[in-house]
């Protein structure tokens, strides 16, 4: 597999969503770090999402063994503490070690009303907390077909971005999900993928300059699976996956992480 342009290593980032007990996720992790060599690492940064329940548990899991694979979280609020019921702070991923936090997802904005307003907090938030957010951008299958895909991700991207510096932008990864291909099995063409990827790219390059541009990671995400991968990641600017469904299984998000090549 060549380098990424500008040396872009690949990220792999499996999103639980609402599944998996902190039973489960340990099951799967005990596997996960099993089935991945070195050589994988190499290849591709992974990442697992977990349930908030289940963090603690595969936190210490991964401390405990030294494995190479990131902790991230599906969602964060984004003041400290403060009285906010059933709500995470950003200083408690912190503490747990956490490094990617998925901010943006098309479920928290569909489902729970998420505005780019909150969107943007929960990002800066983030980062002022020193970890890694994953911005989530994605159109609806009636905005693709009115042919405002781009309007609407890049508009997303101007609204998200509010007030994050070029320096900051250097922990930032996006992930490309267009809403119609999210748990359908409809995976975007690798071309349709690259054409908004590169897009993302493009539109970093005019706001932050061609440095930020080209170190910064796009994922694409949408019914990802170890048959598609590697088509995927031949694309230039696509340099990762966020993977739903088919991380929950340790050996298919295995696959997904070697991006496609046959396991050693
Ligand atoms: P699926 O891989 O299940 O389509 O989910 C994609 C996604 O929403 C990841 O965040």
């Amino acid at each position: 597999m060549p380098a990424r342009p500008g040396e872009r290593k690949p990220l792999i980032s499996g999103n639980w969503k609402m599944h998996h007990t902190h039973l489960d996720a340990i099951a799967v992790v005990q596997k996960l770090a099993y089935s991945l060599l070195p050589a994988d690492y190499e290849r591709a940064e992974v990442s697992v999402h977990p349930a908030f329940t289940a963090l603690r548990s595969v936190q210490t899991l991964l401390d405990a063994d030294d494995v190479p694979i990131a902790l991230g979280a599906q969602d964060v609020f984004y003041e400290d503490s403060g009285a906010f019921t059933g709500e995470v702070s950003p200083v408690m991923l912190a503490k747990l070690n956490v490094s990617y936090v998925i901010v943006g997802h098309s479920e928290r904005r569909q489902h729970f009303g998420e505005s780019d307003e909150v969107v943007n907090k929960k990002l800066l938030a983030v980062l002022r907390h020193k970890m890694r957010p994953i911005l989530c951008v994605g159109e609806t299958l009636d905005e693709r077909e009115a042919g405002v895909t781009e309007t609407k991700v890049l508009g997303q991207l101007e609204a998200d971005l509010q007030g994050v510096s070029p320096e900051a932008m250097a922990s930032l990864v996006i992930a490309y999900e267009p809403i119609w291909a999210i748990g359908t099995g409809r995976t975007a063409s690798p071309a349709d993928a690259e054409a908004v990827c590169k897009a993302v790219r493009t539109w970093l390059a005019e706001h932050y300059g061609a440095g930020v541009a080209t170190g910064t990671r796009v994922q694409y995400g949408g019914s990802v699976t170890p048959d598609n991968i590697a088509e995927l990641m031949a694309e230039d600017d696509i340099d990762g996956a966020l993977v739903g469904g088919a991380s929950l299984d340790a050996e298919r998000f295995a696959q997904i992480a070697r991006l496609g090549q046959p396991a050693k």
